[in-house]
């Protein structure tokens, strides 16, 4: 049985309370799960970038709108472990530790934020290194790590494969606020470097991706590691 962090993108998983893809992901997951010791970090989505504008229209500071953020995530983390039922430990992790400890038991382990000043990214990246993790997952909505935002930019190139000192490179000129919305954060990228724990960025608007990259091997993503190697299939 190996051990697999996923990042589970807010957007992806909870673009909207209305257009949630819980249903869609659970089987999925399940299936994960049965098959290996799975946890998941999800992400706030865009309730937690209304709440995050709500509070800075109101004056409220970065720190405390971040706070607000993980609110949202354990939220939505909240929904999942429901919605998993009996595949999932009961409750929400609210540390790496936690996590770590519910993971005795041998279920899926669903967690969000932590600390303000990061994303669930980072929280996803410590806990593959505090678990020692065989990959680490980052499901979002672009298929890997491309040298610009591909949605704004029409020459962006996307990399199949990265040295954790080149994602550091790139992610490292975006700026910290609040709701912030790229690939990964510098947190996370430098995370990542330390560990040496390989990370799979790949696109997750079809939870069907995901089953495939994890069973099959099969897709189209970024892979960031040490040595060219390929993560997938586990
Ligand atoms: P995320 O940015 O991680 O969720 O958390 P997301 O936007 O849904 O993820 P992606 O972009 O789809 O992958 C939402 C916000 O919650 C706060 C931050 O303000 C973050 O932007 N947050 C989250 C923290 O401050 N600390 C955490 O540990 C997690």
């Amino acid at each position: 049985m190996k051990k697999v962090v996923i990042s589970l993108g807010g957007s992806i998983l909870i673009p909207s309370l209305e257009k949630n893809k819980i249903q869609l992901y659970v089987p999925v997951l399940r299936e994960i799960a049965s098959r290996h010791q799975l946890f998941i970090v999800v992400g706030g989505g865009g309730e937690a970038r209304r709440y995050i504008d709500a509070a800075r229209r109101l004056g409220i500071d970065e720190g405390t709108a971040d706070e607000i953020g993980i609110l949202i995530t354990r939220l939505n983390a909240t929904m999942l472990v429901a919605a998993m039922g009996d595949d999932a430990y009961p409750r929400v992790a609210e540390s790496h530790a936690e996590a770590k400890k519910f993971a005795e038991h041998k279920k899926c382990v669903i967690m969000g934020g932590i600390t303000p000043g990061q994303t669930t990214d980072a929280v996803a990246a410590v806990l593959a290194e505090r678990v020692q993790a065989d990959v680490f997952i980052n499901v979002t909505s672009v298929d890997g790590i491309y040298s610009a935002d591909p949605k704004k930019d029409k020459r962006a190139v996307r990399y199949d494969h990265l040295t954790p000192r080149q994602l550091i490179g790139i992610v490292g000129k975006a700026q910290l606020v609040a709701g912030l919305n790229t690939v990964l954060d510098i947190i996370a990228a430098r995370v990542v470097e330390r560990s040496g724990i390989p990370l799979v960025v790949l696109d997750g608007t079809d939870p069907e991706n995901l089953r495939a990259a994890l069973l099959s091997g099969t897709y189209t993503g970024t892979v960031v590691s040490r040595k060219k190697t390929q993560p997938l299939p586990l």
